[in-house]
């Protein structure tokens, strides 16, 4: 991935145990297939393949008002994968530890959020959209939307 487009800034918060994940469930930037063509590029996406987990459902984000802020919760089960489809906005994450920091601005690549992670996106350019892959069907008991009840969870 080009590290010229991926800015990660951490910062150690709070002393709290980490979720232990196998490598394949970090949290990280994926590269999409790209097919480059005259007439435009294309980019394809299959669940268990280009992303680990089967896909679900999939929602996007779109007329977002500047400075507005989507997110602000994490999720038990919840698997997703967040494609700038256009523009850009920026994701951050918190697995209670740590903090990281990721600037998404093209289709061909994305980001992978396991379970049990904190996620705010902020600074949505003007006509972003924002394409959401799920790994579940919604269900609102799946969300902590308090950062206490998150923290009390990674906890336990
Ligand atoms: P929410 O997940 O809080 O949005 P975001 O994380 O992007 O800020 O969802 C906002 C509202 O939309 C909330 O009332 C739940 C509803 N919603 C659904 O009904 N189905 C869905 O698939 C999603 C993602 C949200």
């Amino acid at each position: 991935m080009s590290g010229l487009l991926l800015k990660e800034a951490s910062v150690v918060s709070v002393e709290r145990p980490a979720v232990k994940h196998a490598a394949r469930d970090r949290a990280r930037i994926i590269d999409l297939p790209k097919i480059t063509d005259q007439r435009g590029n294309l980019t394809f996406i299959e669940g268990n393949r280009h992303v680990p987990f089967e896909i679900r459902r999939v929602y996007y984000l779109y007329d977002v008002p500047a400075g507005a802020e989507r997110g602000g919760h994490a999720h038990k089960r919840l698997q997703q994968f967040v494609i700038a489809a256009s523009g850009s906005f920026t994701v951050v994450l918190n697995d209670g530890r740590k903090r990281r920091k990721f600037f998404l601005n093209r289709p061909h690549y994305g980001l992978y959020i396991p379970r049990m992670i904190w996620r705010e996106l902020e600074n949505f350019s003007s006509g972003s959209i924002c394409v959401v892959l799920a790994s579940e069907e919604y269900d609102e008991s799946d969300y902590y939307r308090e950062y206490d009840n998150f923290i009390r969870a990674l906890g336990n």
